[in-house]
């Protein structure tokens, strides 16, 4: 049996100009609506809905729709092992935001709250800024209408760090070298640190693609140090408290939200494994190993499994100690053993993929590598477009790409400012000045603006990477 969304079997495409599949939107009401007996009966909500799609094509949820919907979607998404919070998920609703300025500003304000730096607001009382206290969040902007462009965010995830080519190797995220390359063309400038964080670059159907860089209180990080090692610390390692995914679209009711960035907190294995260890990542089990002075002259001494280990502690242990919430892979897996029972006692199937939810490391000492699992593709859900895949990759939408709209349908009569005067991008996209204020557009939390049009897509052939397990769990 091949699903949607598992292994290599694609997810369902999404077409951009189909109106709301009204079964879909029904199926969601009614359990929307079962599972919430303080939402009322069902039935008139389905009458208005029904009158809303055949007048429109689509409909609006409700503040209570849209957050459970939210909250669904969590539950169902088969390849996260932090599912037991689900209910717990704090749902920003910003449908009302369109530009650029207006996003950013949001996305700054979801990046504080999920970091604990600022209460929830949005009317609930009794929250305390608790920095370090990290809170799953998701802002929902404007749902896509049918036919018609919308805007998003390039980058995968909210906070990631730069990668640039250099005589000695990748210095930084060698993921993102090529994202990182496209950043400077669009007149970003770096240092060029290994761990600098990289502007956002957010796409509106009426300005085109701008940039952004993030005000610091808004990415806590943690340094990295081992709770015995102190030549750890001269590794000057360090990764950021909050993982935000940026590019999937969340799928309610038939109704499509290009732009929903959620994020949770770390289990740790997802850096101290994955991120700071995999061979085309940060790449430091060597010299780990290396200070470690491990045996590297064969497989069989396990110097990698060794060096694994003690980057894993080293990650836990400084997030412990600078009291930011993450979790280790033993407790998490227990969690979701627990969030299994839970499920099953209320008689729902909770779709899993196995290559997913085990850890990458010590898999076999955990409870969840020894089962199986239901795989379904339920919605509501969040799906990985290859467009914006593509996009948080590269920068660029795949070559050919029809859909791509290059900002407000051609270049923008009024382009928005580019990049400052000293940028290194190409004359044609330099334009000067910064962008004026504009009349009734609030000015961005924190950081300046940069702009950039968006350029032609790069006619090349990307490299696939294909990595079956994309960014870890
Ligand atoms: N594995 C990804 C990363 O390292 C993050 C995926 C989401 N993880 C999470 N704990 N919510 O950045």
């Amino acid at each position: 049996m091949r699903v949607p969304g598992y292994r290599d079997t694609p997810p369902r495409p999404w077409d951009t100009t189909a109106d709301v599949d009204p079964g879909e939107a029904a199926d969601f009401l009614r359990r929307c609506y079962a599972e919430n007996p303080k939402f009322g009966p069902v039935g008139p909500r389905l009458a208005v809905v029904a009158a809303q799609l055949a007048a429109t094509g689509t409909y609006t949820h409700t503040p209570d729709e849209l957050a459970y919907g939210a909250k669904l979607a969590w539950r169902n998404a088969s390849r996260c092992i932090g599912r037991l919070y689900w209910r717990s998920l704090v749902v920003l609703d910003r449908r009302r935001a369109h530009t650029a300025d207006d996003i950013f500003s949001l996305l700054v304000t979801h990046l504080r709250i999920a970091g604990g730096h600022r209460p929830i607001g949005d009317g609930r009382i009794g929250e305390a800024t608790r920095p370090g206290h990290i809170r799953p969040v998701i802002s929902i902007f404007a749902p896509a209408v049918p036919g018609r462009p919308y805007a998003r965010v390039h980058n995968e995830q909210l906070i990631r760090y730069a990668g640039h080519d250099s005589a000695g190797g990748v210095v930084g995220d060698p993921r993102y070298v090529e994202f990182t390359a496209r950043m400077r063309a669009y007149g970003w400038q770096s240092t060029g640190a290994p761990y600098e964080v990289l502007p956002l670059a957010i796409e509106t159907p009426a300005e085109g693609v701008r940039l952004y860089r993030l005000p610091a209180d808004a990415v806590l990080e943690v340094p990295i140090r081992h709770p015995e090692y102190d030549w750890f610390a001269e590794l000057e390692l360090r990764w950021h408290a909050v993982p935000a995914i940026a590019n999937m679209r969340l799928t309610v009711g038939g109704v499509h939200y290009p732009l929903a960035p959620f994020s949770g907190w770390y289990m740790g294995t997802e850096i101290g494994a994955r991120n700071l260890a995999d061979a085309d990542r940060y790449n430091l089990l060597p010299e780990v190993a290396r200070r470690l002075d491990l045996d590297t002259t064969r497989e069989s001494t396990l110097w990698r499994d060794r060096a694994l280990v003690e980057l894993n502690r080293a990650v836990l242990w400084s997030f412990e100690s600078a009291g930011v919430r993450i979790a280790d892979h033993h407790t998490e897996s227990d969690r979701f053993l627990r969030h299994l029972a839970n499920e099953e006692r209320v008689g729902r199937p909770t779709p899993a993929d196995w290559t997913w939810i085990v850890p990458p490391m010590s898999g076999g000492l955990t409870g969840v590598f020894h089962r199986y699992y239901d795989e379904a593709d339920q919605r509501p859900n969040f799906y990985l477009d290859e467009e914006a895949r593509h996009l948080g990759r590269y920068g660029t939408p795949p070559p050919g790409c029809p859909a791509h709209r290059p900002a407000g349908g051609a270049e923008p009569a009024a382009a928005p400012a580019a990049a400052p005067a000293e940028t290194s991008a190409p004359a044609s996209r330099r334009a000067g000045t910064a962008p004026a204020a504009r009349p009734g557009v609030p000015a961005a939390e924190g950081a300046p603006a940069l702009s950039a049009r968006i350029a032609p897509p790069v006619r090349r052939r990307p490299t696939y990477a294909g990595d079956a397990r994309e960014p870890g769990p």
